[in-house]
C-alpha cells in the first residue's frame, strides 16, 4: 500500500506525526531528515503524500515539490509552516503543494490535513485511472481556459458564457463552463438556467466523485453547453477548497474538450488553482484607467508566478468605447499585446437581461462575431471527442 513520507529534521515532530498518521491511515509512514533523496524515495515507496515539517527550509521544500509535481502528479504534498502568509500560500500553490497548514495548531490538525490530501490522492489514483493512462489518453484530456480580471463589471461573465455557447453550439465541441464566482455567480442568470444542481452538490459527494458522477451535476443549456453552476447560497462557497477544486477541474477535463472557467474579481486561492490548471488565461480589460491599472498589476503578478505570453492573453472588452485611450495606448499601458477585441454594444446588456447570450440573440452583430472569433481562437486544435455521456 502506498506510503506517506515525512520530511523533517526534528525527530520529535516527525515521530509524533508518524504515530498519529499510522494509527489513522494504517499505511506505512517513512521519515526522511531532508529532501535530498526525495525523488528516489517517493518512487521506491510509491508515496501517496509527502509532508514537509516546519523545520524543513522553505526553499528546499518548494524546490522538491516543484520537481515532484512535474514527475509524479499523483503524489500529494503538504507543507507545515510556522506561520501562513498570503505570499507563502502563493509560493506553495505555485510550486504544486496540495495543502498548507500552520504549525501553530494541534498535531491533530496537521494530521487531518495530511489525511485529507491522502484520501484525495487515493481517490484520484483510483477513479481517474491516470496512473495507468497512456500518454495518448492524457493528451485527450480537455483544454482549460480561465477568464480573469481583478476588477468586476469588465465583462468576464459575458465573455465566458458566450465563449461557452459558441464553442458548444457553433463549433460543436464538448464544452463545460465552470462558474467559479462562488459567492455571486451569475452564469445561470445570463444563460437563463435554473440552479437545480451546483458545484456544492458535487462537493457533498466529494469522497465518491468521479467523472461520470460529476456529469450528473452539470446543467445542460440548449446550445449544447454544460454548466457547473456556482452555489445558490453564498455560505456554501466555503466548501469549495483549492484541493477539491483542483480535482474537479481534472475530472471536467476528462468530460469535455474544453473547460471555460468564469472567475470572481479576485486573486484568491481558488482563482490561483484555476489559473494553475489552465492552458490559457484571458485577462479581460476595458478601456478605463482603473481597469488598465488593475490589468497591468495582474499581468505582472502572473508573470512573476511564471506564466508567459503563450499562456496569458489580453482580451480588450468594449474596445471602441468613446474614451481617451487608443487600443495601442492600452497595450503600452498594460505592457501586453491585445489578443482579442470585443466591441461595446447595447445588444450586450439587452441579451444579459433576456438571459440569451448575444451570440445566439444577435448572431450577425459585430459583438457576436468577435466572440465567435474568440471561440475559434481558444478552441483546442485536436479533434472533438465522441460523446460518451
Ligand atoms: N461588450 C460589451 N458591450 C456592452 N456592454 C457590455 C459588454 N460586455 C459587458 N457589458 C456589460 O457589462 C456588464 C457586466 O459584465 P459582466 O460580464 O457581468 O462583468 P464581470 O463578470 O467582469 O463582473 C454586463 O451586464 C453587460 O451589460
Ligand atoms: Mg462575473
Amino acid at each position: 500500500m502506498a506510503a506517506i513520507i515525512i520530511v523533517d529534521r526534528d525527530p520529535e515532530f516527525a515521530s509524533k506525526l508518524k504515530d498519529l498518521l499510522s494509527r489513522e491511515s494504517g499505511q506505512e509512514i517513512l521519515i526522511a531528515p531532508s529532501a535530498g533523496r526525495l525523488t528516489e524515495q517517493v518512487t521506491e515507496a510509491d508515496a501517496q503524500v509527502v509532508v514537509f515539517g516546519p523545520s524543513t527550509p522553505l526553499e528546499a521544500a518548494l524546490e522538491a515539490v516543484e520537481a515532484l509535481s512535474a514527475r509524479t502528479p499523483l503524489t500529494g504534498s503538504v507543507l507545515v509552516v510556522p506561520k501562513i502568509t498570503t505570499e507563502l500560500m502563493r509560493q506553495a500553490m505555485r510550486a504544486g503543494f496540495s495543502d498548507v497548514v500552520g504549525a501553530g495548531g494541534t498535531f491533530g490538525e496537521v494530521a487531518s490535513a495530511v489525511l485529507e490530501t491522502n484520501a484525495d490522492i487515493a481517490k484520484r489514483r483510483a477513479s481517474s485511472g491516470l496512473s495507468g493512462m497512456s500518454p495518448q489518453a492524457r493528451d485527450n484530456r480537455g483544454k482549460v481556459v480561465t477568464v480573469f480580471s481583478m476588477k468586476g463589471g469588465v465583462g468576464k461573465t459575458v465573455i465566458a458564457s458566450n465563449l461557452g455557447v459558441a464553442l458548444a453550439g457553433e463549433l460543436g465541441l464538448r464544452t463545460v463552463l465552470l462558474d467559479l464566482d462562488l459567492q455571486f455567480g451569475d452564469t445561470g442568470i445570463m444563460l437563463q438556467i435554473k440552479p437545480e444542481r451546483t458545484i456544492y452538490d458535487a462537493i457533498q459527494v466529494y469522497d465518491r466523485l468521479d467523472s461520470s458522477m460529476l456529469r450528473g451535476f452539470l446543467t445542460h443549456h440548449k446550445s449544447g453547453l454544460d454548466v457547473l453552476l456556482a452555489p445558490v447560497r453564498p455560505e456554501e462557497a466555503e466548501s469549495v477548497t483549492a484541493s477539491r477544486l483542483s480535482h474537479i477541474i481534472e475530472l471536467l477535463r476528462e468530460i469535455a474538450d474544453i473547460v471555460i472557467i468564469d472567475t470572481p474579481a479576485a486573486f484568491d486561492e481558488n482563482v490561483l488553482t484555476a489559473i494553475d490548471k489552465s492552458d490559457e488565461i484571458y485577462a479581460v480589460a476595458t478601456m478605463d484607467v482603473a481597469s488598465i491599472k488593475n490589468t497591468r498589476i495582474s499581468l505582472q503578478k502572473l508573470r512573476q508566478l511564471g506564466y508567459d505570453e503563450t499562456q496569458v492573453k489580453l482580451a480588450l472588452n468594449r474596445a471602441d468605447s468613446k474614451v481617451w485611450l487608443e487600443p495601442s495606448e492600452v497595450e503600452h499601458a498594460v505592457a501586453g499585446q491585445i489578443a482579442v477585441r470585443i466591441p461595446s454594444d447595447r445588444l450586450v446588456p439587452r441579451s444579459v437581461n433576456k438571459g440569451v447570450p448575444v451570440v445566439i440573440d444577435a448572431p450577425k452583430s459585430a459583438v457576436a462575431r468577435s466572440l465567435v472569433d474568440m471561440a475559434r481562437k481558444v478552441a483546442p486544435v485536436k479533434e472533438a471527442k465522441t460523446d460518451v455521456a
